[in-house]
């Protein structure tokens, strides 16, 4: 009923007007993606999510994106960016504005998960350094959600190794390890590796999981 309400308010108003509906339903409606199409010509704050393949021209841009969090060739970022495509990875890029006052704000990669059709594991989530603390992490995780929904998909899985408090304020849960095709293809449960200071059960603080390196890996899930 609330995105009705917005659509049609939509029509009626000048694009100036209608870039500030866009919080209003940007977090919550699945007609974002609709609007977001007829909303033209596009205003300059507007922020939205592609996936990557669609913006080719945005993938060295990404890459520096993605490296300045994570260090690695940038060839070899490259590299794996250009995988992205529409039977997945999809890699989504959240963007603001348009023409030379184009940002690229973040990125997020999702990938399939052997053995759970329904669900997709999302990785590589960044914000730009200048922007963090804006909101656009929530932005990115939203758009990421409601890609996935519009896919037909009902669950995002991720691990993080830090970042815990920040996807259970989003409403992502503790979860057990699943099997995902996405970059992190293995985890370790970390009970098998007989260390009894180690604990057993995972909470936000403690975890028994750890990725192919060793480091301790928190599994979390929401169900979109
Ligand atoms: C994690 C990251 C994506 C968050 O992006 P961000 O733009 O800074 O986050 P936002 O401003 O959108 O925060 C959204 C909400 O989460 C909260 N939040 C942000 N970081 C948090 C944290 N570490 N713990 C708890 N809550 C957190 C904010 O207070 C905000 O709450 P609100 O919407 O109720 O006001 C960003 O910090 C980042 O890119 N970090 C480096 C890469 C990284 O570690 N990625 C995660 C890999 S698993």
């Amino acid at each position: 009923m609330t995105s009705s309400v917005h659509i049609s308010w939509l029509y009626g108003h000048s694009n100036e007007n209608v870039c500030g509906t866009v919080s209003a339903i940007h977090t919550s409606s699945p007609l974002f993606g609709i609007y977001c199409s007829i909303c033209f010509p596009r205003c300059d704050d507007e922020v939205r999510a592609v996936p990557l393949h669609k913006r080719p021209d945005l993938v060295e841009a990404c890459a520096d994106l993605v490296n300045s969090e994570w260090q690695r060739s940038r060839g070899a970022r490259v590299h794996a960016l250009q995988k992205s495509c529409h039977e997945f990875p999809v890699c989504l890029v959240l963007l603001q504005g348009a023409g030379d006052g184009e940002k690229l704000l973040g990125h997020a990669r999702l990938s399939q998960v052997v053995g759970h059709s329904g669900s997709l594991f999302v990785e590589s989530v960044v914000v730009s350094k200048a922007q963090r603390g804006k909101g656009y992490g929530r932005t990115l995780m939203e758009a990421a959600e409601r890609y996935a929904r519009g896919r037909g998909f009902q669950r995002l899985c991720l691990t993080t190794h830090d970042k815990q408090h920040f996807y259970a304020h989003l409403g992502y849960v503790l979860s057990q390890p699943v099997q995902n095709a996405g970059a992190m293809t293995s985890f370790v449960p970390m009970e098998q590796t007989s260390l009894p200071s180690h604990p057993k059960v995972q909470t936000l603080l403690e975890t028994p999981y750890k990725d192919v390196k060793g480091t301790p890996i928190f599994w979390m899930h929401k169900d979109i």
